[in-house]
């Protein structure tokens, strides 16, 4: 299970109401304690903070707000001294306007770095084609210095690089040799499917018009470059691992970005973040994963993340559906990735519009996290940069450890079955017959089963399972012991019984 950590919002220590890397480093012995395998942390350079530090104007040092290096070395080291494995989050589409590359890029046209960016002119009508930008508007802006537009399938203070310039390929994995040296295991990379592009940057068509780029992009020069940070990564020792973001909505386009096993090692797959919350919807998104991945491409699965409203918010609120979606998460075929505050049952915060900072609007599901019930909930202010989640004065660490009844605990429960078999960490899955308010499959490899039961409705539901089985997890802490039916909302895995 890999834990994504939102670092401003995860711990903070110095008081300026913004979590930093020492912050993580002081709750090592925490996420050891819940079972968790390896971190991802959310950009942490230097960085202007157009896009929450998503918008990098320095990619080997850490940004002030977040500390130094140093703090940096102390996290990598304090988390391989407890068993979790660092994977840092690697930007490559893009810098920051502030980064001295598009610095001097911008400054000239006949700037050594002009061509690190495309810079084109623009046709009569305006851009030089109809690309739209992920947060809305064109994705081109003029510059008045030289008179051409540069291109930013994001913010304009987030310029594309030119990835089929090869000083480019060369600065991007000299980055990622520095971390490497420093002993991170892994990156997850930012929307590594737009890097390849058509030099032509031919319009999209018509009937795409006020489409976005980003979830359309899908150009095939980015396999060779996928190879060659695939070939990087893997000479050095150790398993180094990269998670890719590939922003497409078909999973066979997502599955061409694993190549033959040479390009990602796994892509998220962000089906589940719109899947309503029902039976036969989640049968399709197995059955669309399985067929589409096939054998050799490891799935992943996300129900929350910095982009998105946390799941509990997204299906409505209950207790019951964010344990159930617990189990559900942590026994499917994959590598389940875990939203920082997701294992406390935080829902999103509604944010004021004064308190706003996000131009994409995710302002709800990044609020900070609550380490106790005290007013500034373990953090050093009582009121960080944004406002805490909905009923911190239960939901939080404290509070959720000393109840052994809590989610906080289900998750560790479930992580600590799935670490103990070898059916729920790489077992095959089948689906099973089952009532149609219920998902239920089975997880096996040839010496280890285990079955899931996942009841969708709102009333207890009968489900026949062939053989003797008793219950290892139920999502409702009341029930212990397998008598055929699940309670309205209830999730259990079970394993067979003493014959
Ligand atoms: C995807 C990231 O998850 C998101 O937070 C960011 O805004 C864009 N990529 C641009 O880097």
């Amino acid at each position: 299970m890999i834990y994504q950590i939102y670092p401003r919002s995860f711990l903070d220590t110095t008081g300026d109401g913004v979590g930093d890397l020492a912050g993580i480093t002081a709750r090592l012995d925490y996420l050891r304690w819940l079972g968790v395998d390896a971190i991802w942390v959310s950009p942490f350079f230097r960085s202007p903070m157009a896009d929450f530090g998503y918008d990098i104007s320095d990619y080997c040092d850490v940004d002030p707000v977040f500390g130094t290096l140093a703090d940096a070395d102390r996290l990598i080291a304090g988390a391989h001294d407890a068993g979790i494995r660092v994977l840092l989050d690697w930007v490559p589409n893009h810098t920051s306007d502030q980064h001295p590359w598009f610095v001097d890029s911008r400054s000239s046209r006949r700037a050594s770095k002009r061509d690190w960016y495309y810079w084109r002119d623009g046709r009569r009508s305006g851009t030089p084609n109809n690309w739209r930008a992920a947060f809305g508007g064109p994705a081109w802006t003029f510059d008045d210095a030289t008179g051409q537009w540069y291109l930013h399938l994001f913010l304009p203070q987030q310029p594309d690089l030119n990835w089929g310039n090869r000083e480019v390929v060369h600065a991007m994995h000299e980055v990622l040799r520095f971390w490497l040296d420093r002993d991170v295991d892994g990156f997850r990379i930012d929307v590594v499917h737009l890097i390849g592009k058509d030099p032509a940057l031919p319009d999209q068509p018509a009937e795409l018009g006020s489409v976005d780029r980003v979830g359309i992009h899908d150009d095939p020069r980015t396999h060779g470059l996928l190879r060659e940070i695939r070939r990087l990564v893997d000479s050095y020792p150790g398993e180094r691992v990269i998670v890719g973001e590939v922003n497409l909505h078909d999973t066979s386009a997502i599955r061409t970005y694993y190549g033959a096993g040479d390009e990602l090692h796994m892509a998220f797959n962000f089906l589940p973040l719109a899947t309503p919350w029902a039976a036969g919807d989640w049968r399709q998104v197995i059955r669309v994963v399985e067929r589409d991945l096939g054998r050799d491409a490891w799935p992943t699965w996300v129900l929350s993340n910095h982009d998105s409203r946390r799941h509990r918010t997204r299906l409505g609120g209950s207790e019951a559906v964010s344990r159930a979606a617990a189990v559900l998460l942590l026994t499917l075929r994959g590598t389940p990735f875990l939203f920082q505050g997701e294992e406390l049952g935080l829902e999103d915060a509604v944010v004021s519009p004064e308190r706003r900072v996000d131009p994409g609007g995710r302002d709800g599901c990044r609020t900070p996290i609550p380490w106790t019930a005290t007013p500034t909930h373990g953090w050093p202010t009582v009121d960080p940069w944004l406002p805490w989640p909905p009923h911190a004065e239960a939901r939080n660490v404290q509070r959720e450890r000393a109840d052994p009844g809590a989610i906080l605990h289900l998750y560790r429960r479930l992580l600590a079955v799935r670490r103990t078999s070898p059916a729920l960490r790489h077992g095959d899955i089948t689906l099973l017959d089952a009532p149609a308010a219920v998902l239920a499959f089975r997880r096996s490899t040839h010496e280890d089963e285990r079955v899931v039961l996942v009841n969708f409705g709102e009333t207890e539901v009968e489900v026949h399972v062939d053989g003797r089985w008793d219950i290892v997890v139920s999502s409702d802490s009341a029930v212990d012991r397998w008598d055929g039916a699940l309670r309205a909302g209830e999730a259990v895995i079970l394993q067979p019984g003493a014959a």
